[in-house]
């Protein structure tokens, strides 16, 4: 599924359409882009197009192209979305280097846990980041996820292994946060 218009005060999040996917390719080209997540791979025409047909037939992923400036700069989602226990992964890429540290991150988090937590059943948000992605482990605690967890030597990057910090953001938190 594609998520709904939803707007920031730096951005829109809006479903994806065709005229995003050779901006989205060249996301996946810049290996600064692609240091801390898990496709290192850039796709080809084919690939991101099925991409994203299947990510707008699949009915447990919710997936928003971020527009700051009339632009499409990267994509936010949740993804492997379980109705039945009430969770899901969260995710974000801002490919456009230019959209760096204006603070995107942080508010795409926030906007996104908002429509989570009013708009669908879920009760738990999941993500994590990979030690030294600094600015991903800022941006998700201030959207208020907590770190519970760390996977050992997890991924391979820059000739070291690297550990995976694991994190959740619980409803009952969020609504708790919200009303004090
Ligand atoms: C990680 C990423 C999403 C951050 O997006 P962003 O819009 O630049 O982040 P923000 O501007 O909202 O900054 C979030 C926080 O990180 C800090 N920050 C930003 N860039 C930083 C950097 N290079 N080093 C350290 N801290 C940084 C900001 O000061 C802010 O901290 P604060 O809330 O304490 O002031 C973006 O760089 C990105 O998409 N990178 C490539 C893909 C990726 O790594 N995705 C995350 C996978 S877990």
């Amino acid at each position: 599924m594609f998520g709904p218009v939803i707007e920031g005060k730096l951005f829109r999040l809006r479903p994806p359409t065709r005229e995003d996917v050779p901006s989205m390719m060249r996301w996946l080209e810049d290996t600064e882009v692609t240091r801390f997540i898990n496709v290192t791979f850039p796709l080809s025409l084919e690939a991101q197009l099925e991409w994203m047909d299947k990510t707008g037939r699949d009915p447990n992923r919710i997936y928003w192209v971020i527009e700051h400036e009339g632009r499409p700069v990267g994509g936010t989602g949740i993804l492997l979305i379980d109705w039945r226990h009430g969770h899901g992964s969260t995710g974000t890429v801002i490919g456009d280097k230019t959209a760096w540290g204006k603070g995107i991150a942080r508010e795409v988090m926030q906007l996104r846990a908002h429509y989570a937590f009013t708009q669908t059943p879920l009760r738990k948000l999941k993500s994590g980041y990979v030690d030294g992605n600094e600015a991903s482990a800022r941006a998700q605690k201030a959207a208020g996820y907590k770190e519970v967890g760390r996977l050992h030597e997890e991924v391979f990057r820059d000739g070291e292994w690297k550990d995976e910090i694991l994190m959740e953001l619980m409803r009952s938190d969020w609504e708790s946060e919200r009303s004090a």
